[in-house]
């Protein structure tokens, strides 16, 4: 996987055309264009089946969280869109299978959502929740190893203890990302590019310090840049 291929752009803006312009303009310094809820429901879907019959990697972050039936359903229909990853809240095993169930053959990668990077311990208590958000998303780390999940979400302050608590054989995929000197806005649990790399994540998510740049192409390859030399 080439440095590019790891980089993930949420595709955070409010029409499929505002997207097109922004794919446009990141071209090939990223590998993976992620359609959030903003967009689902603006014509995001249809924008998803579109960049995957040109043979885009696409991401539809759902975060599904609902009865295991409608989750399959969801899952089955997101599948057919040609969608390369989707996320899943994974609070719960059941939740989780029913996805794997809806994603049948397809080549869908399914990641589960463990704990959002804009929540800190305060906001954990306020769910009813004891746990720091780095022992909640340990926890759920360990649930989707049970669920069989392809990977899970995570900031990258939890991406190397969640490699040494369940292993290699999975991905994880790390938003919240800040290089140096941009702004955090609403997350709390940020890191820089080279930093979550070397934490062991193996794909990073970037909304803001791409989609708001004056140059979006040039804050991508900048952060490939950054990537590349945290591999070496
Ligand atoms: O603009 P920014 O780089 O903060 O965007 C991060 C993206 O990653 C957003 O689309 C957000 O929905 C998503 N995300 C996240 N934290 C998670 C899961 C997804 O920030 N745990």
């Amino acid at each position: 996987m080439s440095a590019s291929d790891r980089l993930i752009v949420a595709l955070d803006v409010p029409t499929p055309d505002e997207a097109a312009e922004l794919i446009a303009r990141v071209g090939d310094n990223a590998g993976v264009w992620k359609i959030g809820l903003e967009l689902l429901f603006a014509g995001g879907a249809e924008l998803a089946r579109r960049l995957s019959d040109q043979g885009q990697n696409v991401f539809v972050d759902a975060k599904l969280l609902d009865i295991p039936h409608t989750v399959e359903r969801a899952t089955a229909n997101i599948a057919a869109l040609g969608a390369a990853f989707l996320t899943v809240h994974g609070h719960d095993i059941k939740t989780m299978e029913a996805a794997i169930r809806g994603r049948g053959s397809s080549d869908l990668k399914l990641l589960a959502v463990t704990v959002l990077t804009s929540l800190d311990k305060s906001d954990l208590e306020q769910q009813g929740s004891a746990m720091t958000p780095a022992e909640l998303v340990l926890h759920r780390a360990q649930l989707r190893r049970e669920a069989g999940f392809d990977g899970v979400i995570a900031s990258g302050h939890e991406a190397a203890a969640i490699r040494e608590a369940t292993g290699d054989d999975f991905l994880i995929v790390t938003p919240g990302i800040r290089p140096a000197g941009t702004d955090a806005g609403d997350q709390a649990r940020v890191m820089t590019p080279a930093r979550a790399i070397a934490a062991g994540a193996d794909y990073l998510v970037v909304g803001r310090p791409i989609t708001q740049a004056e140059d979006p192409g040039a804050a991508a390859l900048s952060i490939v840049k950054e990537i590349e030399q945290a591999l070496v």
